[in-house]
């Protein structure tokens, strides 16, 4: 069995030490880097035609009608806004069909880059670049509605990890803009926001990013602000077990979903501090390329029982995917998106994960998950949720219908 690195020694380093490995795995993996980036456009010389270095994506389209919402199986844009709004006291459950009606009508022309009614910057309309919207309900929109809740709509457990800020937290509508260009998400929030304002208000929004469309081939697994391969483990949309995990099958919700979305601070400041062999042991995955620390790719499955010269697991018992993963019973559907604000306090960074998970039941899938790693997980030396909300993702509509339909018809 492949015994890659013996990540769980335990040696003990002084920060001195500590600094001067980072420093040299740093080199080490510049030049691992500068081969695979020479490897690449080596690659991307000989298969690149003129014509594709040139290809304009814009008017890319995702439809938008359909069983499901678009937003969820949809490969992840470059760009997203997650918009938590809170119903205003006066809108009734006729205010909320009024509103889906009207969201739902702006959404469907945008994603196909067409104006939506009375769109004041029309010009900005015609690429949506793969925009897709996804509305999502919280607590308070399901009771407002006089509907019944699945039990799993509501705030999720309290985590001794969370430093949860209301601010980021909560909401009664989720309105998430996604699409591979930050005009289009930033004209398609305007718009959707006018159009919502007579019945809620902003409560909070989180702006995210991947790497631009084109940088990477298309299908190549995100890389999180601490460098890591971030979702490889993750179930494939369009796939028997995809659908099994994500989407729930009865009710109102049927053909929907539970979304978690956790803004989680990452501390770049003192992950700085820790070498690359630390960093690696943290995940159990190698930062090159996202193999287990057992194996030589991304896609090979981890070894747990491997143990190094020393007798210590090579994937440690900390390791956030060993504690992630557990006997493997529940299973989510991970679509994240990092955050880089500019820094408060002493700082130099202000950056994190806005973690986004989807599954069919918050409680039976998300949440164990999430109490394995507030028990242990070493990632939690240098991440801090500051927000969590759940919503219900209604299922898509027909061509005349509208999101929530079952729910407010
Ligand atoms: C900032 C916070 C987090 C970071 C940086 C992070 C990073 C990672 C990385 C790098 C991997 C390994 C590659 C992969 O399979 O994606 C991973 C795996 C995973 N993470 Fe996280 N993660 C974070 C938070 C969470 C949270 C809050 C949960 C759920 C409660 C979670 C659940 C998982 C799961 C289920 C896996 C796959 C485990 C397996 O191999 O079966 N992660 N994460």
């Amino acid at each position: 069995m492949p015994q890659a690195r013996d990540a769980g020694s335990g040696r003990g380093v002084n920060r001195r030490q500590l600094l001067l490995g980072g420093a040299a795995a740093g080199l080490g993996a510049a030049a691992a880097i500068g081969a695979d980036f020479a490897l690449a456009s080596r690659d991307r010389a000989s298969s690149t035609s003129a014509a594709d270095a040139d290809a304009i994506t814009g008017s890319d389209a995702v439809p938008f009608h359909g069983p499901h919402q678009a937003g969820v199986p949809t490969v992840p844009q470059a760009h997203t806004a997650f918009i938590g709004l809170d119903l205003a006291p006066s809108t009734s459950r006729d205010g909320l069909r009024r509103m889906m009606r009207i969201l739902t009508d702006d959404a469907a022309r945008l994603t196909q880059g067409v104006a939506a009614l009375a769109d004041s910057e029309p010009e900005l309309a015609i690429a949506p670049a793969r925009l897709t919207v996804t509305f999502g309900f919280g607590p308070g929109l399901v009771a407002r509605a006089g509907g019944t809740a699945p039990g799993w709509l509501a705030p999720l457990p309290v985590f001794s990890i969370d430093q949860l800020e209301d601010a980021w937290s909560g909401g009664d509508l989720l309105i998430e803009i996604a699409s591979d260009d930050p005009v289009t998400v930033a004209h398609t929030a305007r718009m959707l926001l006018k159009d919502a304002r007579r019945f809620a208000t902003v409560r909070w929004r989180q702006d995210g990013f991947r790497r631009a469309r084109g940088t990477e081939r298309s299908g190549t697994t995100m890389r999180n602000l601490f460098g890591q391969v971030d979702g490889t483990v993750n179930p494939v949309p369009g796939t028997e077990d995809f659908d099994s995990v994500v989407w729930v099958t009865d009710g109102w919700l049927a053909g929907g979903t539970g979304l978690v979305i956790r803004r989680i601070r990452m501390t770049l400041d003192t992950w700085d501090e820790l070498d690359r062999v630390g960093r690696e042991a943290s995940i159990g995955r190698t930062l090159s390329n996202g193999a287990p620390l057992t194996g030589a790719n991304e896609t090979d499955e981890p070894d747990f029982a491997a143990t190094g010269t020393a007798g210590f697991p090579v994937i440690p018992d900390f390791a956030h995917m060993r504690r992630a993963r557990g006997d493997g019973t529940e299973r989510i559907y991970r679509r994240s998106y990092n955050y880089d604000l500019p820094p408060s306090g002493d700082g130099i960074s202000e950056s994190g994960l806005i973690f986004a998970s989807y599954q069919a039941d918050v409680t039976a899938q998300f949440v164990p998950i999430q109490r394995r790693l507030d028990e242990l997980d070493l990632l939690n030396q240098w991440t801090i949720p500051i927000g969590s909300a759940v919503f219900a993702i209604p299922p898509g509509c027909e061509s005349g219908g509208y999101i929530g339909e079952g729910l407010l018809k």
